[in-house]
């Protein structure tokens, strides 16, 4: 069967774009609708009710176009509203925490597992309660690194002040012989670099996100709705509640694409 409509991403702003990098490349016959509330960025500092409202509203207006599976790539928008939103739509929601955790599982040897996300992520105990409900046996060391959003929205991901932070904020998983690390927090991948210099190169980083893509793409087989190359007419689309200029700059280099046209929208206040 084809299916002409957009796999709808979600995510508190630039961070989603990890996941639609890993889409663009395993899923080239999709067609992708990306919003980023980055207006309200970030999501991880927020309170779960507040976090379940903006996720309702960035989930309103992708269902306005029509698409056929909503990927929350997200992870603190994940630990808090997947199951609620789940429950109410009628097509495939897809959020991040456990194919990151699956995969974590599957990579470590030593079942000594680091998680780090956004407060709101790591408060939740979403990746400690998912590792452990699989495998009871396994260490799991969670940490919140809330400087890392923000670095990445700014652009200055690249930059020496990221490096130090990075640094600084995993100095205390170090010592705690890990084999394995979650990037439970969609935007860290653009640190990755930075992480893996500080953790080492034997640890294994997961990017859940990109995990994620993997179940996508599963779910497009099962439900039979997947695309065909003959049929993708139409292009992706970017949208933002904040900063388009912000959000190109950072989606043209991290998507190492040309351009990419970013819409700025307002979202309505409306629960579903
Ligand atoms: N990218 C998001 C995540 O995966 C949230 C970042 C934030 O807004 O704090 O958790």
């Amino acid at each position: 069967m084809n299916n002409h409509e957009a796999i709808g991403f979600i995510d508190s702003g630039v961070g989603g774009l990890t996941v639609v990098k890993e889409a663009l490349r395993q899923l080239p016959n999709e067609r992708l609708i990306y919003l980023g509330d980055t207006a309200r960025c970030p999501y991880g500092p927020r309170p779960a009710e507040q976090v379940v409202q903006f996720t309702w509203e960035m989930t309103n207006f992708l269902l306005e176009k029509n698409i056929k599976m909503l990927v929350i790539a997200c992870n603190t928008a994940t630990a808090v509203a997947l199951e609620e939103i789940k429950a109410q739509l009628k097509i495939p929601v897809v959020g991040v925490i456990l194919p990151g955790t699956r995969a974590a599982l599957k990579a470590t040897k030593n079942n000594r597992i680091g998680v780090i996300g956004t407060a709101g992520t790591i408060k939740s105990n979403a990746y400690e309660d998912a590792l452990k409900g699989k495998a009871p046996n396994t260490f799991v060391s969670s940490l919140a690194c809330p400087k890392f959003v923000p670095i990445v929205e700014s652009n200055e991901y690249h930059s020496s002040v990221a490096k130090k932070i990075v640094s600084e904020t995993l100095n205390p998983l170090q010592l705690k012989k890990l084999d394995t690390l979650i990037l439970g927090c969609t935007h860290y991948p653009l640190l990755r670099p930075l992480i893996q210099n500080v953790m080492g190169n034997e640890v294994n980083l997961i990017d859940s996100g990109a995990e994620t893509v993997s179940e996508v793409s599963m779910l497009l087989d099962y439900f039979d709705i997947a695309n065909s190359p003959q049929h993708k007419n139409e292009p992706n689309e970017f949208y933002t509640t904040g900063s388009a200029k912000m959000f190109q700059a950072i989606a043209n280099n991290w998507l190492d694409m040309e351009t990419i046209t970013v819409e700025q929208i307002r979202l309505a206040s409306f629960k579903g």
